[in-house]
């Protein structure tokens, strides 16, 4: 049951009869338990459009509001703010409920949509780095949230396999390439000839002029180039899939910029028809500030969107719009959303202007995300100055998670101790990246990372073991099976906040903000630290230990439920 819409719909109701007006609740909750647990301020606005004294309005809303069986306590306050504190009986109600439900009480909307995912999608032939991490991070953690609501989901990896590196790559690989070396470590070798390539046309500019023309003969579809082409993507594919498997991230579609190779002519002739492209110094581009159709923000953008160069050669843009074509009429999906960095933000105002001129209905979304921070707060970077390596990355993560698991001399069982270093260590990589708000940077910091305490992944699956460790110390077979009857404080305090699970699930999945999920897993685990503290639970007796021991049971599912939303695995026993 998502509380926060059903507690909205009653007071809407309220208003609405009290007033004769329809006005939105603006329900929140509270910041501080004295005032109850929500607070409706939906009162203000309509009292001003109205004219109206807003006490008055709120005092008739709230005497039809205390006849509500969800409420214990509503009252005006302030200027025209109703408070309200819920019913003991409806919290109960409303837990025992999800503890029952398989979903732990997460329905899926009503009307499911189709959303394309568009997320990790690296460059061919380069290493992932940092930057990736949050690009395949942050998008498999909206695949699955959206899943968990009821959408169709399609997670495509949208590799770049087909831009202007690859004529650089294939001068490079011809002049210093080691073909043994390509099939032994691919994608170092690809990173050294295409450093060396570009480091020599800085001296000699024909072997810029020879990349280019490279490029174009290879998009031609020249054998030679293409058998080349195909090599690096093969190579590259191997390593890419050894990190996607440390990370735990699946894709249901792997369709780079390649894939829509064939559309490039078509989607030309279309711009052209439309009458949205124009030549400049030969290239074909789309000049939003000279378009009516602009919206408002683009109709002053000098920056054009370049869909075909001089030689022929097709771009990022051209391969874009041509993958907004496939995912609409092939795939027919609802939605679409691009989990790249923020820096593309241009790119994408672009992209999506030029898709509503085209008359594509697909609603598409960009959470532009923040960069990775080192501690001089410049992008992270190894200390030699190069860009770190995802795998890298990785591997030290469960190094670390190794080393803390030894010092604080957890109860892991000796054949586990890998499996959970690894469970741990990219856990807490991942939880880092996901509890920031996306739009923001991060710093990337070890030690609060890997910490066991405080708001990091380590202390939430510190929290999920500790439960299980209490059902094994009590031989607790089925701790769900008993009745969430609310009473000491400290269980108020807990419920409240596990009474926000539906919500907050729903709430991140719509606005594609993960991080919400990580707010009230952390809530609910220091919720949890609390009452387990003040209220014996092995040692109750009665119904108040069955209470407990449930309340224990629902608060263990959803930070297990929550964690695997987060792509974050949890361990039985820490
Ligand atoms: N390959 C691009 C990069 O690494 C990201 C592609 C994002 N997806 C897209 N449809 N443009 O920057």
């Amino acid at each position: 049951m998502r509380v926060h819409v059903l507690l909205s719909e009653l007071v809407e109701s309220a208003i609405l009869k009290a007033t004769g007006e329809s006005a939105s609740a603006v329900l929140r909750r509270a910041s501080d338990l004295k005032f109850g647990d929500y607070q409706a301020n939906g009162l203000l606005p309509l009292a001003k459009r109205l004219g109206k004294n807003p006490r008055e309005l709120a005092q008739a809303t709230a005497s039809l509001l205390e006849q509500a069986p969800q409420f214990s306590k509503v009252e005006v306050a302030g200027p025209g703010f109703i408070n309200l504190t819920l019913a003991v009986e409806f919290a109960n109600k409303s837990l025992n409920t999800s503890l029952q439900d398989a979903r732990i009480g997460v329905a899926p909307v009503a009307k499911p949509s189709h959303i394309v995912v568009d997320f990790s999608s690296p460059n061919i032939a380069k290493q992932m780095h940092v930057g990736h991490l949050r690009s395949s991070i942050l998008g498999a953690a909206m695949v699955r949230l959206f899943r968990e609501v009821g959408h169709r989901v399609t997670g495509d990896n949208h590799l770049g396999d087909w831009g202007t590196q690859f004529g650089m790559l294939i001068v490079g690989m011809r002049r210093f390439g080691d073909q043994a070396a390509l099939e032994e470590t691919p994608v170092v070798e690809l990173e050294r000839v295409y450093k060396l390539a570009t480091a020599a046309a800085k001296e000699d500019s024909t072997i810029g002029d020879t990349a280019r023309a490279e490029l174009a003969k290879l998009q031609a579809g020249d054998p030679a180039n293409r058998a080349l082409w195909q090599q690096f993507v093969s190579a590259t594919r191997t390593s890419l899939d050894r990190v996607y498997a440390m990370l735990g991230v699946e894709f249901d579609l792997w369709m780079g910029e390649s894939a829509y190779e064939e559309m490039l002519p078509g989607v030309i002739k279309l711009l052209e028809e439309k009458k949205l492209v124009r030549e400049d110094a030969g290239a074909l581009c789309v000049f939003f500030n000279e378009l009516e159709q602009s919206p408002d923000d683009l109709k002053k953008q000098e920056q054009p969107f370049i869909v075909r160069k001089a030689d022929g050669a097709y771009l990022y843009s051209t391969t874009d719009i041509a993958t907004l074509q496939y995912r609409h009429d092939t795939l027919k999906a609802d939605r679409a959303v691009y989990v790249v960095d923020a820096r593309q933000g241009l790119h994408f105002r672009q992209l999506f202007a030029l898709s509503a001129m085209l008359g594509i209905p697909t609603r598409l979304e960009h959470p532009g995300f923040g960069s990775v921070l080192g501690a001089d707060g410049k992008p992270l970077k190894t200390r030699n100055g190069s860009a770190i390596t995802l795998e890298s990355l990785l591997t030290e993560a469960t190094a670390r998670a190794l080393a803390r698991v030894q010092e604080e001399g957890l109860e892991i069982p000796a054949d586990q101790i890998d499996a959970a270093a690894r469970t741990i260590g990219i856990g807490a990589v991942k939880y880092a990246d996901l509890k920031q708000n996306l739009a923001s940077d991060y710093t990337f910091d070890w030690d609060k990372m890997t910490s066991f305490k405080g708001n990091s992944g380590p202390y939430l699956q510190y929290a999920y073991a500790r439960i299980q460790s209490i059902f094994r110390k009590g031989e607790v077979q089925s701790a769900a099976d008993g009745t969430i009857q609310i009473q000491a404080p400290e269980e108020w305090a807990l419920a409240r906040e596990l009474m926000q699970f539906p919500d907050v699930v729903h709430e991140a999945a719509e606005q594609l903000l993960p991080h919400l999920v990580c707010d009230h897993l952390y809530a609910v685990a220091r919720a949890f630290s609390a009452f387990y503290e003040a209220c014996p639970v092995l040692k109750a007796e009665g119904p108040s230990r069955a209470s407990r021991l449930a309340l224990a049971s629902l608060t263990a599912a959803q930070l297990q439920r929550g964690l695997y939303l987060l792509g974050i695995g949890t361990l039985e026993r820490m």
